[in-house]
């Protein structure tokens, strides 16, 4: 199903594309090949929508939240807004507190209208030509996401890209998860998590990392036995205290990434990777906007767990590297896997 979602104020339109399977229903937009809804049972068959996001499409380009968005070509901050690839440097726009680079720039992959490319009963391919300079990143690329809905209640995410120069690949979806339903913010703290990840890049008060992979151990920062994310986010922790709560990338080495279970539905959420970083956030900036539904998303009322590379590391070669050749295919998945 397509449905008008609204008129941008470019005069574009921005479309809604409805996919099902595995037991699961998504609303996919063009616009900035955002996840809008995305609608899962309980064990009970109790059906909720699990993503934040908003009911006009200009709301999501005037928000600096990134609900559902696409994120590319490079996810994440870059300190100073620049890097050095194959001894050429490039600037990037200083769009984080006027010094560093999030999300790749003022004129992010989530303000623009994607080409649907195939559109099935439980698929959609969206498709993005980025010029070489845009957002500061040489050569011309061409940017597919295919969002596929499968058995066992798995949303799939596929990123395919390929340039005519050397550049930086590292894509993200951006959803803000609530397995009570995005109508529940006061919720989203009590739901239990997990993450095997041993470590996590620390990072300094503008979320630059420092360079220092501390291990989790003894820390409020350890998850790998599972627990209420809201248990110990206000603990006297300088990583938590700079960052105003969870805003850091952990160590992916296992499959699951991470898992979010809602105790009082039932509804789980593992989350299936090939890349080597997850940025668990907290939602710590949100503050009230007016979401679908007309629901107010409280501070913390969702969290994002965002797979990509680590932070920053276009500036960090000790870690592993988002770049990638001319004419070289690059693929990525990352599957969300409810219960
Ligand atoms: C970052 C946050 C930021 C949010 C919205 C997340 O990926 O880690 O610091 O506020 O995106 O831009």
């Amino acid at each position: 199903m397509k449905k008008l979602f609204g008129t941008l104020k470019t005069g574009e339109s921005a479309y809604l594309y409805t996919i099902s399977g595995g037991g699961l229903t998504a609303v996919i937009s063009d616009l900035g090949a955002t996840v809008v809804k995305l609608f899962v049972p309980d064990a009970n068959g109790n059906i909720a929508d699990v993503v934040l996001g908003f009911d006009d499409p200009n709301d999501y380009i005037a928000s600096g939240t990134y609900f559902g968005a696409a994120v590319g070509r490079n996810s994440n901050r870059v300190g100073g807004a620049r890097f050095a690839m194959s001894g050429k440097e490039y600037a990037l726009d200083a769009n984080d507190n006027s010094i560093n680079n999030l999300h790749s720039g003022f004129y992010p992959y989530k303000n623009r209208i994607w080409t649907v490319q195939k559109h099935t009963e439980s698929s959609i391919r969206l498709s993005l030509s980025s010029p070489s300079g845009d957002q500061g990143f040489p050569g011309n690329a061409e940017i597919h996401i295919t969002y596929s809905l499968e058995n066992p209640g798995t949303l799939r995410i596929c990123y395919d890209a390929i340039c005519d120069q050397d550049t930086v690949f590292n894509f993200t979806n951006h959803s803000y998860f609530n397995l009570a339903g995005h109508n529940h913010p006061e919720k989203a703290m009590s739901q239990i998590l997990s993450i095997p990840g041993r470590f996590f890049t620390v990072a300094d008060a503008m979320s630059i990392p420092t360079g220092e992979n501390r291990a989790v151990v003894g820390t409020p920062m350890d998850f790998r036995i599972p627990k209420p994310i809201g248990r110990d986010i206000d603990a006297d922790y300088e990583p938590l205290k700079l960052q105003g709560g969870y805003d850091h990338n952990f160590e992916v080495f296992t499959d699951p990434g991470a898992i979010l279970t809602d105790p009082e539905s039932g509804r789980s959420m593992a989350v299936s990777t090939d890349r080597p970083g997850v940025q668990f956030y907290s939602g710590n900036f949100l503050e009230g906007e007016l979401g679908k539904d007309g629901v107010s998303y409280c501070h913390r009322g969702g969290i994002c767990l965002e797979t990509q590379f680590y932070p920053d590391s276009v500036n960090h070669p000790e870690w592993p590297q988002p770049f990638v050749k001319a004419d070289q295919p690059f693929h990525s998945e990352t599957k969300y896997i409810f219960r």
